[in-house]
């Protein structure tokens, strides 16, 4: 199979954790005998310092040519508490989700019970936790009118949706958890918000078409509450673009470590997968930033290609190295692996050259020890 994949590295970690995906990628295409042709573009801080836009033409260019769009990470410090800087990293991926229509983002929250300790939550509430959150991605607050006063004194952020861009993405949920457990809760503020009540009426006529699917309405407030004291409970958790951004980011803490989630952005054309971390521009350049969340983000993208079997080897791969203690230094701050060691750890298990046993021995030279 031959693909075209945009490479968006981006700011801070993102280049190092992406250079990990792709190099597992190579390993798959070697033994699949697939071809990947890289296309590199540039977004984000960047994209500012090297051509003044967040977000270049070129940029969208390619990504409306690939099949797919791998993307590292945005945003860096000098731009965060500077409310007044009128370009942002930031725009350049609202913009990208916007131009390609990515509607929907799909962050799926599992453990390991060898992270259970990690975890901010008792082991008892975390085991068998699997949940994936389908957030709407190009609506809602983050994409209504803006406008601040001309004296500064007020300023507005609108929240509007129409049906269709709700219908979308709700019957990509229920499809979804057809393949699941057949449970989906709408997360919304339908007490309080009129999108929210518009939220409610199209879940529930889309709900007739899938008789199976058991559905149940959640307030937001009460939902993040939930995903805290029973995160057991959840299937698919569907919810509008800013409830998504936030509770994706709490649900996050719940496997032990923000470094190993991935996350897909699809939508009409294109899709787009990435880490569900940021930047984290303090570990930029210092081969300490754990790659898995970018690799299980190339896993999704061979999943959305087709490539079933792919995917699930890259994810046996990841378990693999977890199961051995091969972890980053946000896993074990002491006895820690480069972020380069572990993606040719998990490139070398998906190329078939570590079987059963290891031989630690080699892999010792490249661990880190603080003494
Ligand atoms: C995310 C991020 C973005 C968002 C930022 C970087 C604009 O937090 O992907 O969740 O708020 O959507
Ligand atoms: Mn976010």
């Amino acid at each position: 199979m031959k693909k075209k994949i945009a490479v968006i590295e981006g700011d801070g970690i993102g280049p190092e954790v992406t250079r990990q995906a792709i190099r597992v990628l190579n390993a798959v295409a070697e033994s699949f005998k697939h071809e990947f042709e890289y296309n590199y573009c540039m977004m984000g801080a960047d994209a500012i310092d090297k051509t003044g836009s967040p977000l270049p033409d070129e940029t969208i260019e390619t990504c409306l040519n690939s099949d797919a769009i791998l993307f590292g990470a945005i945003g860096h410090p000098r731009y965060d508490n500077d409310p007044s800087a009128k370009v942002r990293p930031e725009q350049g991926l609202l913009k990208l989700r916007k131009s390609l229509q990515l509607f929907a983002n799909i962050r799926p929250v599992s453990t390991y019970s060898s992270l259970f300790h990690l975890s901010p939550l008792k082991s008892k509430q975390i085991e068998g936790v699997d949940f994936v959150i389908f957030r709407e991605l190009t609506g809602g607050i983050y994409f209504g009118k803006k406008e601040t006063s001309t004296d500064g004194a007020q300023a507005m952020d609108e929240c509007t949706y129409n049906r269709e861009e709700i219908a979308r993405i709700t019957r990509l949920a229920f499809e979804q958890a057809m393949l699941r457990k057949k449970k989906l809760t709408l997360v919304d503020k339908a007490n309080v918000l009129e999108t929210s009540r518009l939220w409610r009426r199209v879940v529930q006529e889309t709900a007739g078409e899938y008789p199976e699917v058991s559905v149940d309405y959640m307030f937001v407030d009460n939902a993040a509450m939930q995903i805290i004291v029973n995160p057991k409970q959840f299937d698919v958790i569907l919810t509008e673009n800013m409830f998504g951004d936030i509770l994706s980011d709490e649900a996050s803490v719940i496997s032990g470590s923000l470094g190993l989630l991935p996350s897909a952005s699809i939508g009409t054309g294109a899709a787009l997968f990435e880490p569900i971390h940021g930047s984290y521009p303090q570990a930029a350049g210092k081969d300490i930033a754990n790659p898995i969340g970018s690799i299980l983000s190339a896993a999704m993208l061979l999943d959305h290609l087709g490539l079933k079997e792919e995917g699930q080897l890259v994810r046996d791969a990841v378990n693999w190295t977890l199961l051995n203690s091969f972890v980053t230094k946000d896993i074990d701050p002491v006895n820690f692996y480069f972020t380069s060691t572990i993606g040719e750890l998990i490139s070398d298990f998906v190329s078939g050259k570590i079987s059963g046993s290891v031989n630690t021995e080699n892999i010792e030279l490249r661990k880190s020890t603080i003494i």
